[in-house]
């Protein structure tokens, strides 16, 4: 049997679920702006398999951990499974309330907050709503409006307040479907668009009035779902590469497509509109990805970010690598999405791709191209930036980063809040977390008042 390297080390579940409704100890001083929670989402299996040889990183139940702040004191901890369908079978436990029929997925891999609800994505099921205590799920539809799964990667645009996303279906055409719920979470649009076979479409890029879809070789096996594995995906790229530019308020048939040569990306920075006929999308590229058996978790080559210039009306794609870093989980101010913007900020992967692990973070001035790194120390890992605009802030890197930091000495996870505006200094502050937080994927943070 093969060890798999994502139940070991910081990556190994966690099998207790906590609540320290109580004040946690911090290093330093937290700002007296940041009023809120920080969630973040990521795989946790519930039942450790015994088999590690077809154990995929992204297989396993969701787990929430979530840091509360507020008055510059941190009030609280928690984490809890996401209670799926699928889960709460295993665990005997009541079935989250919702459609008769839902497409079920593992709610793993990023955790939202829009229009008053909480919600944690996969790519292969429907959003499941928490609770504000994390303990209740329902499943989510848009009142019957959803019909495929929903992406792992909505944005919400900053000015209006929509939900922007899509959803793959793997199963059958429509393979793609571009969604935009209101400032009130109602579904007010579904465009399906034509795609001739099911890839992993993970991330997209929105800028002010486009979409932009990445139809890239990572194709669904079907032999390999068959065989039972979890992230049936394989790399071909005589498959070919395109990207596809639709207008906000276009519908399916306006996408325009346009051919690159074969890349894999999994996460955008994010996209902007340029000169009218151009638009921008900062991407993390993987020269390949799923080539690998079983696939590699996070990456089988060293991903990089790079800028994607799509010029719509003469159908060309320029990309330009940006660093040589081996960087992913990029971010940008939320403020920002879909706008122009100068900084972004990343998590530096370690052994890369060999056996590949977290190291620091990074922030990028593309204005300048210059990078600061953070560097948490030794024995410790962080993992995705997460940037909160100051209250005052006007500037674009007038702000916080958040990221949970393991702590190998203490076996332990902190909270490790940076100045953005110094990025390359000693933390503003360090919330000392009870338990270890396994590395995970994506989260929000969530304003008191939202
Ligand atoms: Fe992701």
């Amino acid at each position: 049997m093969t060890e798999s390297p994502y139940l070991h080390g910081n990556f190994a579940p966690v099998l207790e679920e906590r609540s320290d409704n109580h004040e946690l100890p911090v290093t330093g001083s937290i700002p007296p702006d940041l009023d809120g929670r920080l969630i973040r989402n990521g795989p946790n299996p519930a039942v450790v398999p015994t088999d590690e040889t077809e154990y995929h990183w992204w297989a396993g139940d969701g787990m929430v951990h979530a840091v509360s702040i507020g008055g510059e004191r941190a009030t609280g901890y928690r984490n809890r499974w996401v209670r799926t369908r699928a889960l709460a079978s295993r665990l005997g436990t009541p079935a989250p309330r919702g459609p008769s029929e839902p497409v079920d997925g593992p709610a793993n891999a990023n955790v939202i907050r829009h229009a008053g609800r909480t919600l944690a994505l996969s790519e292969s099921g429907f959003p499941l709503a928490l609770s504000s205590g994390l303990d209740r799920a329902r499943l989510h539809d848009f009142d019957g409006g959803l019909l495929s799964p929903m992406g792992a990667h909505p944005k919400i645009d900053p000015t209006s307040g929509e939900l922007i996303f899509f959803g793959c279906d793997v199963f059958g055409p429509p393979f793609l479907r571009y969604h935009v719920a209101d400032d009130r979470g109602a579904l007010v649009r579904t465009e399906t668009i034509d795609l001739p076979r099911a890839v992993m479409m993970h991330d997209f890029g929105v800028s002010a009035t486009r979409a932009v879809f990445l139809d890239l070789p990572v194709l669904f096996d079907l032999d390999l779902a068959a065989r039972g594995r979890s992230v049936p995906f394989r790399w071909m790229p005589d498959a070919g590469a395109r990207v596809g530019v639709m207008p906000r308020d276009g519908d399916g048939d306006a996408v325009r497509w346009i051919g690159i040569d074969p890349v894999s990306v999994l996460h955008v920075l994010n996209c902007y509109d340029e000169d009218g006929d151009r638009v921008v999308l900062d991407t993390v590229r993987h020269d390949r990805a799923f080539d690998t058996e079983p696939a590699a978790g996070i990456a089988s080559v060293v991903p990089v970010l790079s800028r994607w210039t799509i010029d719509v009306r003469h159908g060309r794609v320029t990309q330009r690598q940006l660093d040589d870093l081996p960087v992913e989980f990029p971010r940008v101010d939320p403020a920002l999405a879909g706008l122009p913007h100068r900084y972004g900020y990343c998590a530096v992967l370690s052994d890369v791709p060999a056996r590949p692990t977290f190291g620091g973070l990074v922030k990028y001035d593309l204005l300048r191209d210059e990078s600061t790194r953070f560097d948490p120390g030794p024995g410790r890992q962080a993992s995705e930036p997460i940037f909160v605009r100051a209250a005052d802030g006007k500037g674009d890197d007038e702000g916080w980063v958040l990221s949970i930091v393991h702590d190998a000495a203490r076996e332990a996870g902190d909270l490790v809040i940076l100045d953005a505006t110094s990025f390359g200094g000693p933390p503003v502050a360090t919330i000392h977390l009870p338990v270890r937080v396994p590395f995970g994927l994506h989260g929000s943070w969530v304003p008191a008042d939202a």
